[in-house]
């Protein structure tokens, strides 16, 4: 649990860590090599120790240190999934892509992930049906595919999971498959860069069609590096804009972050951006916005729950829509026990002016929700308590020492 003091301001340099999204997905893409992957900026996080125990239950050799990964899977073995840490990842479904591409067969729970919402796998089953897979789903997934065909498919609604997971599932077939309908987030930009680089071949035929022609053949050995989290810079950001005092945030991802930092500018959020730093105070006495959250590149649902505690101190009511995950707020109960004073309606947030915040006991339920606790009580002048850690310590690494390395008073603490 947190005990969380708040009220200090955030000043300092904080460094943003690499990509949680890529890195999972990537070192799913890495089972499909027989050479040695060298993965550098890999983030030393909950979920990717637990992908890596995965990996060793399938005998391939893992070697993690100061955000280094490396990985061989040569001698990969065939092993059913239904192990219990692959119910704890979302990131686990790309499992079943890597298994069609590998082994022509997968048996796996109906993968799991953050706790907002229900998270269907539809669209993954039937891009894989289209190809020519046979499922046979109860419990538990059985995936057959013993005549993969060339074709088509349509992704229903854009989908970054689904994208990551068909690229998977054609990169050791040497058919043609055409997906339609792909999300663009730079973390399926990355599994394609990587893929590329160990032979796959991926035409982009219009932006958000890609054509993949795999190779029977990956044994490069191959080294990538791995983004920084863009989520995490943005949680940062949205930090420095609550409560900073010229914090620097280096490895801030620009680019992949311009809708936020359109909306700064809107807001006249005071910033300053170096070659890959953004330095940034807190905003005061600015006016409410409607915003709603798209796929890349416009604003992404992962960062809704902390922005509604940051568009919190406006003088007027802010709305964000949230279109990706309607029922992304579970957080807000929580929150309003604060002094917080949001509603929600069907997928509407309204966000109205927090006034005299005070402490609370509050209880985390997903990685970015607790996220926004944590972010609402480091706001509020009082002492919160936090349960639900582990739930940030799945995406952010040993951020509580990096917080109160630029003075946030944060203990751990086993209970109060
Ligand atoms: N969807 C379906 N059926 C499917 C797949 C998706 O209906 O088979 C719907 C979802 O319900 C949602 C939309 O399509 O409404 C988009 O979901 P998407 O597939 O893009 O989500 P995901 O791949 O499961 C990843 C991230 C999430 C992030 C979303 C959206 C990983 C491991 N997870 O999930 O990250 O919120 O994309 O950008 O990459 C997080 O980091 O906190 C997190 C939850």
């Amino acid at each position: 649990m947190l005990k969380i003091k708040g009220g200090n301001l955030l000043k300092g340099v904080i460094e943003v860590k690499g990509s949680k999204n890529a890195s999972l997905a990537l070192i799913v893409a890495s089972l499909l090599n027989k050479g040695e992957v060298k993965l550098y900026n890999v983030p030393d996080i909950l979920d990717v120790r637990r992908l890596l125990n995965i990996l060793k239950h399938l005998n391939v050799n893992v070697n993690f240190k100061d955000n280094i990964l490396i990985l061989d899977s040569s001698k990969i073995e065939y092993k059913s999934l239904l192990i219990d840490e692959v119910k704890k990842i979302r990131a686990s479904s790309y499992l079943m892509g890597a298994f069609l591409s590998l082994f022509n067969k997968v048996e796996i729970f109906n993968p799991g992930g953050c706790n907002f919402s229900n998270r269907p796998i539809d669209f993954h089953l039937n891009g894989f049906k289209e190809f020519g897979a046979i499922i046979q789903e109860n419990e538990n997934l059985i995936i057959n595919l013993d005549n993969i065909k060339s074709g088509y498919y349509k992704i229903p609604k854009i989908s970054v999971g689904t994208t990551i997971n068909l690229l998977l599932f054609g990169a050791l077939k040497d058919n043609l498959l055409i997906i339609d309908n792909v999300a663009l987030e730079p973390e399926v930009e990355e599994v394609i860069d990587f893929l590329s680089l160990m032979g796959v071949e991926i035409i982009k035929i219009k932006e958000r069609t890609l054509l993949i022609k795999g190779n029977k053949s990956l044994n490069k050995n191959v080294e990538y590096h791995v983004k920084n989290d863009r989520i995490e810079a943005a949680s940062l950001a949205l930090l420095g804009a609550s409560i900073g005092d010229n914090l620097e945030i280096k490895g801030f991802n620009i680019y992949d972050n311009l809708y936020l930092l359109n909306i700064f500018l809107k807001l006249n959020v005071p910033f300053k951006l170096g070659g890959n730093s953004l330095t940034i105070s807190k905003c005061v006495d600015f006016d409410g916005i409607e915003l709603e959250t798209n796929p890349y590149p416009l604003l992404p649902t992962d960062i809704q729950p902390l922005l509604s505690v940051f568009l919190s101190l406006g003088k007027s009511s802010s709305i964000i829509k949230e279109n990706i995950y309607p029922k992304r707020n579970n957080y807000i109960k929580e929150l309003n026990k604060l002094n917080y004073n949001l509603n929600v309606n069907n997928n509407l947030i309204i966000i109205n002016n927090s006034n005299n915040l005070k402490g609370s006991h509050l209880v985390g339920e997903d990685l970015r929700g607790t996220f926004a606790l944590l972010m609402g009580s480091l706001i509020s002048d009082n002492t919160s308590y936090l349960k639900g850690k582990e739930y940030i310590e799945r995406g952010y690494e040993d951020i509580f020492n990096r917080l109160r390395k630029i003075g946030a008073n944060i203990e751990e603490i086993s209970s109060y």
